[in-house]
């Protein structure tokens, strides 16, 4: 039975999954090589809890047994000692999550399930870094963990299947739905996700019409929560371009290029939320909507 988790990675995504776990009753190891981010993920985990005891989501007991449930840790090795189920959650980049695949490999248990949440990266080649194969699965959650219902749950190609059963019943004990789909390149939520995402920057490219108009059509027009431009913003540009190289690189089909302008604001820094500004301006502590100078 799956009891201790181990997150590995506490930046949004990590302290997310670590923050759902914790509060359905499951023991978390977050684990990050940096103390810094481990405090700041403990103090937004904190905060979270916050918001859905205010909301009347959860009682004050769940709270304080849910940041009970986390123990943090700067070493991988001690980390994933004890682990039933580990969930990478690190910076997409391949070479990184080849060489923490490894060491989880030979640092967990060997019944331990090895989970990813990359967003498009091959599970089946994260795979290739273990000796178990069979147990390695992806695991992706979406932005706001805590919010969001979906679980988009890959099987990678020698994945079996009591291992995607497992991960299943798990991820209904989160209370969140699984859906189970095959390893090809952008799995189906962001196969689907950024394409819509690359037109509508090429629609603001091309001058078809500005950020708000985009953005507006979408969300009134399809019922969207946030428009593709500000959507872009949230998940980071930087992700948005690396995925978009993925199905580029994945299917060997231009349809999937990055728009030009998507490119540049990456080189030049501007990669939405997490850099305080994007297609939209960010201030701290302000929830409005402020379009970008450069695209006014
Ligand atoms: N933890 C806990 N609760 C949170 C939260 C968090 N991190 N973030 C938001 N919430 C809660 C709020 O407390 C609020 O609760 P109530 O509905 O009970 O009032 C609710 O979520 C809505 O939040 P806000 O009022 O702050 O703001 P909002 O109404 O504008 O909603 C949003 C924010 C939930 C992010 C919404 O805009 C939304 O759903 N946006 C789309 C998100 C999306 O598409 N995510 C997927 C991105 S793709 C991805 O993640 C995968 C990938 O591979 C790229």
């Amino acid at each position: 039975m799956v009891e201790s988790i181990s997150v590995i990675g506490a930046g949004t995504m990590g302290n997310g999954i670590s923050h759902v776990f914790a509060r359905h009753g499951f023991k978390v190891s977050l684990i990050d090589i940096s103390q810094t981010q481990l405090d700041s993920a403990i103090d937004l985990i904190s905060k979270n809890l916050e918001r859905q005891l205010l909301k009347n989501i959860i009682t004050d007991e769940i709270k304080k047994a849910a940041l009970k449930n986390i123990t943090v840790f700067t070493s991988l090795q001690t980390g994933v000692r004890h682990a039933d189920l580990v969930v990478e959650a690190v910076a997409e980049r391949i070479d990184l999550k080849l060489k923490i695949f490894k060491q989880i490999d030979e640092a967990a248990p060997p019944n331990c399930i090895l989970a990813t949440n990359t967003s498009s990266i091959s599970i089946t080649k994260i795979a290739s870094a273990t000796r178990r194969p069979q147990q390695v699965i992806g695991m992706h959650f979406m932005n706001p963990v805590p919010v969001m219902t979906l679980i988009e749950v890959i099987n990678g190609y020698s994945t079996s299947k009591n291992v995607t059963q497992e991960i299943i019943e798990i991820s209904k004990k989160l209370g969140k739905i699984p859906c189970v789909v095959n390893d090809y390149p952008g799995f189906i939520a962001n196969r689907i996700l950024m394409p819509m995402i690359n037109e509508a920057i090429y629609s603001l490219y091309e001058g078809v019409a500005g950020v708000e108009e985009i953005d507006t059509v979408m969300k009134l027009g399809m019922s969207h929560p946030m428009g593709p431009l500000q959507l872009a913003d949230f998940i980071g540009l930087d992700v948005c371009h690396s995925i978009l190289e993925v199905l580029f690189d994945g299917f060997r089909n231009p349809k999937y290029a990055p728009c030009p302008l998507l490119t540049n604001m990456v080189n030049a820094g501007s990669f939405g939320v997490k850099r305080g500004e994007g297609f939209y301006k960010y201030i701290k502590g302000s929830k409005e909507l402020v379009v970008s100078e450069r695209f006014k």
